[in-house]
């Protein structure tokens, strides 16, 4: 008897196998090379281009277990999440698929006998769909297999103008493979409430679907067109967690072996003794598709896939809150993740402390947040008329705190309130035409180039060039000539410049010509052109001969943070660990700029291994060597190549003695030795998981440490010491300064306690009664608290009434003593005050505070206070 999920993944594997199907590894959960998906969510994944023709495999059958995401884009689950017995973030997609090779027939076939014969379903529990115009499969579905016609149901499109959108008609995305389908439903039986499909009743949990058989037959267009695929193909799909609900005899995917482990273990965590609540099943949920995200290199961040990610882990850890989670929870499961699926998937054990790390940090970084957006969440909700947080509100706290509009959305529900979704949509909508405009500011003529025109590069090893101008254009487009003075773009067929590409920048320097020169600013890359931009200072011909002539001494420097940021990688690699990958660079004359993943600040002890360690290498005095060469060749040499970047099949790889090794266009010093020195100058975070080191080297380390040494003389000369005795100075000073804070804060103090006896000599009577009734001068709102309860024990009995204001904003406070407020309520009277200064407020009746925003009326209302007292107290 097949029972577990372990079992049942292999039985799955094994019928296929027995088929001649090629059994194959789950692919990434990060899509290679697809800029169109955000996350594997389907076993055809890692077969798209199969399926489209542009890929070839050694197989035409093939099978596997994939693991899936489905969470953002297209196919996207996290809403529901918890709250339904069969959504998930996470999931595994047992599937068989047919490149061309079996279609309709077998598929289904092969199905049933699967589902029937090894797993021994009972066949009056399966009915299945197809879609409406389908005849083919439906003669199959009722003559060759013989499912009773009723147990046939035809879907059709949701309406009539839009075709192909239907559950028989199945998508990996917007565009790419796609086809009908048909699918198989288990019916759990009439106890459980559900309709089958097509019904109004469909959406209940009784009619289950298991499997999807996709009949591939369509590429879909961005345009919306479907152009046929080359071969007709097959791409089936199940479930594995709802095929083992079934097999083990329940009706919720929850109650299944992983995730009852995965619930158990987290209910012990957090002490939870309720095994049914639902935050356990979205954070067992959650736990395993963050896992396996990382597993698969994504790291929390503010877009894209990064960003999904931490939704996920902020949702998971927003439910611990609401079971009471005491302390980070979320990461401490991934053990307990690992003892369910680490044998079927070994690249979760060999990952266990980056996985628990990352969550540790995310989960820590969160909680902050949280707090901060809570208190802001709070005095949204205060000052809320009505049921409706407002958009601008809830995109103010995604804005500023990062509290993704589903979390505030969560904590409305909980207190029977509601987020204006629309609203929130438009001030996104909003947000990206600002970044649209703030990207497209500056565009200039020269970012809509063309070029047809090839440029041969020389500047690896000359610094000067002759050539002939092959092209000019000026503001307008392409010209035949430059005038002196003009601006604009000089295409040569030989350059020594380098064009700027792989983070190094552009040269600069001169063509000269038999008139004079132009002066080269920048050189940028325009297809195969290299554009040499700058000002004519003497006219330039098309087809002149020239000289071209780089800036050497700033290439020189330019080249020496190129070779630096090699050294520097690898040194990152070696001191924090393999998962430190290039995200970005820059070098240019004055420094050079590394962006690498790492999921926290690198502490001072390792920035200084890392600089030693590059600067050993540089005394090494490592030659450089450049090869051309094929990419495999250069993968199997362990070249470091960015990830997601498209490399020619011929690449150019640079190593530096055993220390370096990168697949690299650039130039390069050619000993290490050239460059002298390289300071670390600073370290930050730029993005979740990306850290930024600027660094400067060669000349421009060394005027770096002068600058600094200069910086340190002079404060040495300011607190009138040496450099070595210039700590102790300026300790001294500060705790002095310390002292003087003090010492300050204490006269205010008594300088408050004086206005306060001064203020006691203004008490008037009213009808009998000491009343108090002043403005006060420079005293801050949140003091006025202070100062009334010194004054109510100075008059004994009596009423208080205090204004001040302070930039442009009122403070206002009135107070009662006990045995009057049966007269005269604090509350009212600040109110009555209130509403004159534009405020409102209320309070005790002993005691009560008010703002308001027009300072200028506050004599005014002071003064009639009098009279309301005068009727009050009659
Ligand atoms: N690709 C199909 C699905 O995901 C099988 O349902």
């Amino acid at each position: 008897m097949i029972k577990t999920s372990a079992d049942l993944r292999k039985a799955f594997l094994d019928f296929f196998a027995s088929k001649q199907h090629q059994i194959v590894p789950s692919s990434s959960l990060v899509p290679g090379n697809d800029a169109t998906l955000l996350f594997t969510n389907a076993g055809m994944v890692q077969f798209k281009d199969v399926f489209l023709g542009a890929d070839k495999r050694s197989y035409t059958r093939a099978t596997s277990s994939q693991r899936c995401v489905r969470a953002g884009g297209k196919h996207n689950d996290l809403e529901n999440v918890g709250y339904t017995a069969r959504h998930h973030t996470f999931f595994e997609m047992l599937g068989n698929f047919s490149f061309g090779d079996y279609f309709k027939e077998e598929a289904i076939t092969f199905a049933w006998e699967f589902l029937t014969k090894v797993l021994k379903l009972p066949e009056d529990k399966l009915l299945v769909t197809i879609y409406e115009t389908d005849e083919e499969a439906f003669q199959i579905w009722a003559n060759k297999i013989g499912v009773p016609e009723e147990k046939i149901i035809r879907i059709g499109d949701k309406s009539a103008d839009k075709k192909y959108e239907s559950d028989n008609f199945w998508s990996m995305g917007d565009t790419g493979p796609c086809g009908p389908c048909s699918e198989i439903f288990y019916d759990h039986g009439e106890h459980i409430w559900g309709g089958p499909p097509g019904s109004p009743e469909e959406d209940g949990d009784r009619f289950i679907e298991i499997w999807n058989i996709v009949f591939m037959q369509f590429n879909r267009q961005a345009s919306g067109e479907m152009s046929p695929l080359p071969k007709p193909s097959v791409d089936t799909g199940m479930g594995l967690e709802r095929i083992a609900a079934i097999l083990q005899g329940v009706h919720s995917n929850y109650e299944i072996d992983i995730f009852q482990a995965l619930i158990k273990d987290t209910a012990k965590l957090l002490d939870c003794a309720d095994l049914e609540h639902k935050s356990l099943r979205v954070i067992a949920d959650h736990i395993r598709s963050c896992s396996f995200l990382i597993v698969d290199g994504v790291m929390p961040a503010g877009d894209g896939r990064g960003y999904v990610l931490r939704r996920i882990i902020r949702r998971a850890v927003r439910h611990g809150h609401k079971l009471e989670a005491k302390s980070h929870f979320f990461y401490r499961l991934v053990s307990s993740l690992i003892e369910q699926m680490g044998e079927a998937y070994p690249e979760l054990v060999a990952q266990k402390h980056i996985i628990e790390k990352i969550l540790r940090i995310e989960e820590e970084q969160f909680e902050k947040t949280l707090d901060r957006g809570m208190a802001l969440l709070e005095d949204i909700l205060t000052d809320l008329d009505g049921d409706t947080i407002s958009g601008e509100d809830v995109f103010k706290l995604y804005d500023t705190y990062g509290f993704p509009a589903d979390l505030t959305a969560d904590i409305a529900r909980e207190r029977d309130l509601k987020i204006d979704e629309q609203g929130f949509d438009e001030a996104m909508k909003q947000q990206r035409e600002r970044a649209q405009q703030a990207s497209q500011f500056g565009t200039d003529y020269n970012e809509q180039l063309k070029s047809d025109k090839h440029t041969s590069f020389k500047g690896y090893t000359n610094s000067s060039y002759s050539a002939t101008v092959i092209e000019l254009f000026d503001n307008e487009g392409s010209v035949n000539v430059l005038q002196a003075g003009a601006s604009g773009i000089v295409v040569l067929d030989n350059t020594p410049f380098y064009a700027e590409s792989g983070g190094q920048v552009g040269d600069s320097g001169l063509i000269i010509t038999d008139q004079g020169a132009f002066e080269v600013s920048d050189t940028v890359k325009v297809g195969n052109a290299f554009a040499h931009r700058g000002v004519a200072k003497a006219p330039i011909q098309l087809n002149a001969r020239v000289n071209a002539e780089i800036d050497t001494a700033r290439r020189a420097a330019i080249v020496k943070n190129h070779t630096a940021t090699h050294i520097l990688h690898a040194a990152l690699r070696k001191v924090l660990g393999e998962h430190v990958t290039q995200k970005g660079s820059l070098c240019d004359a004055e420094k050079l700029r590394f962006d690498f993943s790492h999921f926290e600040a690198v502490t001072p002890t390792e920035l200084n291994e890392i600089e030693r360690l590059v600067n050993q290498e540089i005394r090494q005095n490592h030659a450089r060597d450049t090869q051309l060469m094929q990419i495999d060749e250069a993968k199997e040499k362990g070249a470091m190549a960015l990830f997601g970047e498209k490399y020619d099949d011929e690449v150019r790889v640079v190593t530096l003695g055993d220390f370096s090794t990168e697949l690299c266009g650039g130039v390069h010093v050619n000993r290490t030795g050239d460059i002298g020195l390289v300071k670390i100058v600073s370290e930050s975070g730029i993005a979740a998981g990306v850290r930024r080191i600027e660094a400067v080297s060669g000349e421009g380390a060394l005027a770096y440490i002068d600058q600094q040494a200069n910086t340190l003389a002079s404060i040495a000369g300011l607190v009138k010491s040496d450099v070595a005795g210039s700590i102790e100075k300026v300790e001294q000073v500060l705790s002095k300064n310390k002292q003087l804070e003090r010492d300050i804060a204490a006269l205010k103090q008594q300088l408050a306690a004086q206005a306060g006896s001064d203020l006691i000599n203004q008490v008037i009577e009213i009808n009998g009664v000491k009343a108090l009734i002043a403005e006060l001068d420079g005293v801050a709102s949140k003091d006025l608290r202070g100062m009334l309860d010194e004054l109510k024990v100075k008059i004994g009995s009596g009423i208080i009434m205090l204004a001040t204001s302070n930039d442009g904003k009122v403070g206002l406070i009135a107070g009662v003593t006990k045995d009057l407020t049966g007269k005269v309520k604090a509350g009212e009277l600040v109110n009555m005050v209130a509403q004159q200064v534009g405020g409102k407020g209320g309070g005790r009746p002993d005691m009560a505070q008010a703002g308001g925003s027009k300072p200028e009326n506050i004599s005014q209302a002071l003064a009639s206070v009098n009279a309301w007292l005068a009727e009050k107290l009659t």
